[in-house]
């Protein structure tokens, strides 16, 4: 983690993104490029993630490439969830790439991207992160790309619901991403006044939802927005495991195949004296342009990211601590999730 000395003009640098895309992925790809360019280095923009580096498909990347990128949701670069160990081989491959063709390289990425590059840099490869989770439960960060955009689209979306909700006096169930981790139902569901927020961290029961729903009608409601995280364990609400396994990468279950907003809409539909509807965000929390906060953060790491890098800093990543940013060792978010603290989710309840 110590520092050397700054090497101007001399690097070739790579950069790419993996895992799933988020707002704001283009912003922190513009910043370490810019700020590269600039400087005098070689910049490589490697396609589709670790994908593109095991059989290193990768252009460079001149300034125009970056023109008018802030502001453009998506990845300019491609990503891909992609299984370096099935065929076996990947990494190596991987390793054999950045030690023929880089001197240094970027991944942008979540806890499975950064445990990627963790292995790396235990193997001597020049690897910095940048922390990425549109979920927002990497371990030692306030911040990562993408957050704060789903959470304005999650607020937004509630913002909508709520006045067709009021006027047919229906109940709402709104399903959020959040594959482990409350963050985005719980934080999107405070800025769009959510009256119900169910999260994996503090599991609710069928029964509790219902009673919620009709204390809410006695006190004189006519209507209710339930937001419901994708992660929620079914089992806790009463029902089975389900959903397909993703064909792409690491085959976890597709969330979005489980559909546990459309299980808890059926539950309450069943209990009787509502009228449910539902509503799955799903990739509209992924697409779009990303918040103004976003582009601003993500430059952010981006730049600490390429600063790391030129002064031959590796094996660590720009994490954000209330307004700062600091170098931390990558094996700091290679451990697991962060979880939503129950202060939060006890202030998102206070409103129920
Ligand atoms: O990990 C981020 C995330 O957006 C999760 O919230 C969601 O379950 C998953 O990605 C969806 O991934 P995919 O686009 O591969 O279906």
């Amino acid at each position: 983690m110590e520092g050397a000395e700054r090497r101007v003009g001399s690097m070739r640098i790579g950069v790419l993104t993996a895992g799933g895309d988020a707002p704001g992925l283009n912003a922190a790809i513009r910043a370490v490029a810019l700020m590269a360019l600039r400087d005098g280095h070689e910049v490589i923009g490697i396609s589709n993630g670790w994908s593109g580096l095991a059989d290193y498909t990768a252009r460079p990347l001149k300034e125009q490439d970056l023109a008018g990128v802030v502001g453009l949701g998506g990845t300019l670069l491609g990503t891909a969830r992609y299984d370096l160990d099935n065929p076996a081989g990947g990494r190596d491959r991987v390793l054999a790439n950045i030690a023929e063709h880089l001197d240094g390289l970027v991944a942008i990425g979540g806890d499975g991207t950064q445990r990627i590059s963790h292995w790396l840099a235990e193997r001597g490869a020049p690897v910095v992160g940048v922390p990425k989770t549109l979920d927002n439960d990497l371990l030692g960060t306030d911040y990562c790309i993408g957050f704060d955009t789903a959470i304005s689209i999650v607020a937004e979306s509630l913002d909508r619901l709520y006045t067709t909700a009021a006027s047919h006096h229906r109940v709402m169930v709104v399903e959020t991403m959040g594959r482990s981790t409350g963050w985005v139902a719980a934080l999107g569901g405070l800025a769009g006044g959510a009256d119900l927020i169910v999260v994996p961290e503090f599991p609710l029961t069928m029964e509790d939802i219902i009673a919620h729903l009709v204390r809410r009608r006695s006190a004189g409601y006519g209507f209710s927005i339930v937001a419901v995280a994708e992660g929620v364990n079914l089992s806790t609400l009463g029902g089975t495991e389900a959903g397909e396994l993703s064909t792409e990468g690491v085959r976890g279950v597709r969330l979005a195949t489980r559909g546990v907003g459309h299980f808890v809409a059926k539950r309450i539909d069943e209990h009787g004296g509502f009228e449910v509807r539902t509503t799955v965000l799903g990739h509209l929390q992924r697409g779009g342009s990303p918040t103004a906060y976003d582009r601003i953060w993500a430059t952010r790491v981006g730049a600490a990211a390429y600063e790391a890098a030129v002064e031959g800093t590796f094996g660590v990543i720009p994490l954000v601590r209330g307004a700062e940013i600091v170098l931390r060792p990558l094996e700091v978010v290679a451990g697991g999730q962060r979880r939503l603290p129950r202060e939060l989710y006890d202030l998102c309840a206070a409103f129920f």
